[in-house]
């Protein structure tokens, strides 16, 4: 990467607390190299009390775009003048577009689960999912699906409430399509059927817990479903590692974050992102 910051430089970036660990910024400033775009991604930390003057800061600064991540999606809603469709119905935001002063709020996480699954050979259409967890990334990823068209939703999640509330979310958008089954793996074992799409949006086996697992017996597992886990640290978890070993196709949570940053991309840019180069150096940050 070698990129001269001038007084043209387009400046995007992140917002959030913390965004040390965030892996877009070298996903991001390595695609704009690629392309010759004279643009440069930067992280910006905003401590809680501040997110109203950070997104003051991006009209004032002329920031051109921003991500935005935990705690923000949800509480940045009311601070922006514009919503896409999707980021109206998800009820969050992980992506801002600065026109002229005017923050446009996107919603690509359910769309990154979306293409990530295309990547695969995967279509939703023709399938069930299984989500487990009810929150912030359920919901982008249950209503996206609702909102393409999917087989069907099941939800399973610690909190009934939590779950039985998102079920009704997604079945105002497809009326019936969404149900809600107790917190168990026999309980999911019981639905399970060939072809269902099973994904972990819980963090259970994110590191530093990598033992832990939503699902703990590797003969839950049957070779014809697909399983998804989106979380990406560390990108083999054990739900991946079991699921795999029992031969099921398996997609990584790296793949869900660079469609993700992809769109983002396209939406700052106006171009195709560069989807191979961007994966070269998640991959290669992501050890
Ligand atoms: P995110 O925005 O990443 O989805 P979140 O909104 O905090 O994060 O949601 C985390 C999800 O993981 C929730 O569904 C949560 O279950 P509850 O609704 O019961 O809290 C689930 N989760 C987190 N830790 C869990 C654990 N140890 N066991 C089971 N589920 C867990």
């Amino acid at each position: 990467m070698n990129h001269n910051i001038m007084g043209t430089t387009k400046v995007v970036g992140i917002i959030g607390w913390p965004v040390e660990h965030s892996l877009s910024p070298v996903m991001h400033n390595n695609a704009f190299s690629y392309l010759g775009l004279d643009y440069c991604y930067v992280p910006f930390p905003v401590k809680p009390d501040y997110l109203h003057q950070a997104v003051n800061g991006i009209r004032a600064l002329s920031i051109k775009g921003v991500n935005v991540t935990v705690p923000y999606k949800e509480r940045i809603l009311p601070l922006i003048d514009e919503l896409s469709n999707e980021a109206a119905q998800i009820g969050a935001v992980n992506t801002i577009l600065n026109e002229n002063g005017r923050l446009k709020g996107y919603n690509t996480d359910g769309l990154g689960f979306y293409k990530a699954l295309k990547a695969a050979g995967i279509n939703p259409k023709d399938r069930r999912a299984i989500l487990i967890g009810a929150g912030g990334a359920a919901r982008a990823i249950g209503i996206y699906l609702a909102l393409k068209g999917v087989g069907g939703i099941i939800l399973t999640n610690r909190s009934q409430e939590k779950a039985g509330y998102l079920k009704n979310e997604i079945n105002k958008i497809s009326p019936g399509i969404c149900e809600v089954i107790p917190f168990n793996e026999n309980s999911i074992k019981k639905v399970l059927q060939k072809g269902d799409l099973l994904v972990n949006t819980t963090p259970l086996g994110m590191s530093p817990k990598i033992e832990d697992s939503p699902i703990k017996s590797a003969d839950f597992f049957r070779e014809d479903i697909v399983v998804f886990d989106i979380v990406y640290n560390p990108l083999e978890t054990m739900f991946l590692k079991m699921a795999k070993q029992a031969g099921c196709c398996v997609i990584y949570g790296d793949e869900m974050l660079l469609y993700q940053g992809a769109a983002a991309f396209e939406i700052w840019t106006g171009k195709e992102a560069p989807v191979e180069i961007m994966r070269k150096f998640l991959k290669s940050n992501l050890g």
